[in-house]
């Protein structure tokens, strides 16, 4: 049997480097000649990542559930083109994912399981890799503040979530795949090697079918 794409999905609070490493995990994969593509979630291109934008610059006010529910609706939006990808063999880079969708709404103070649940059936990841920078830390690098969600304390809290999320998912055996925490308070090179030693064995494919989350 042909084995389909790896699905790795990075994840972190706001500034803890996601963009800078799943860019540079994009440039491994293509200097090993391996096809891959990097999403970003939010995806604000599209008519709901519009309204997510709006939001997080502040220049649209929605409930706290019904954006839960838009950004749960833009991961919807793209499940189709995920499979298409990881069904040819392209690998799948995420740049957050469900687990964000989680945390940060958790983190306002709606039940976690409430949270959870338009994303149960997602395609599950194979690695989820969690960026652990100090809110601190995180706050002296560029451009924090800009938007919603970077304030020291509500980030503090999103962390925590992050935390118990992951370790539901070590606990929950092979359904959620794997989630790896990596100090991303290290130079972006250390990070770098880390993030690849972690997702170089399943860089050239994964045998079986791709799961679903929580399910
Ligand atoms: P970004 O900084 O990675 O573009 O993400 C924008 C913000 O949206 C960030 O503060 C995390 C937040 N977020 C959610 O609240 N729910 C979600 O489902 C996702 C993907 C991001
Ligand atoms: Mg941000």
């Amino acid at each position: 049997m042909s084995k389909r794409g790896p699905f790795i999905v990075i994840e972190g609070l706001d500034r803890s480097g996601k963009s800078t490493q799943t860019a540079l995990l994009l440039a491994r994969f293509e200097a090993s000649g391996i096809p891959a593509k990097l999403l970003k979630f939010p995806d604000r291109t599209t008519a709901i990542g519009q309204m997510i934008d709006s939001y997080l610059k502040s220049t649209s006010e929605l409930d706290d559930r019904a954006i839960h529910l838009l950004f749960s609706a833009n991961r919807w939006e793209l499940v189709s083109t995920i499979e298409q990808l990881l069904a040819v063999g392209t690998a799948v880079i995420c740049d957050r994912y469900a687990f964000s969708g989680i945390a940060f709404s958790a983190s306002k103070g709606i039940s976690y399981e409430w949270c959870r649940a338009p994303d149960v059936g997602l395609p599950a990841p194979d690695l989820s890799l969690f960026l652990d920078i100090s809110p601190e830390a995180a706050k002296t690098r560029g451009g924090y503040g800009e938007e919603r969600y970077e304030k020291e304390e509500m980030q503090r809290r999103v962390g925590e979530v992050f935390r118990r999320i992951g370790k539901e998912i070590d606990g929950g055996g092979r359904e959620d795949g794997r989630w790896v925490n990596i100090d991303a308070g290290k130079e972006k090179e250390v990070v770098e090697g880390e993030v690849w030693a972690l997702v170089e064995p399943l860089a050239r494919g994964v045998e079986g079918p791709l799961r679903r989350l929580w399910t």
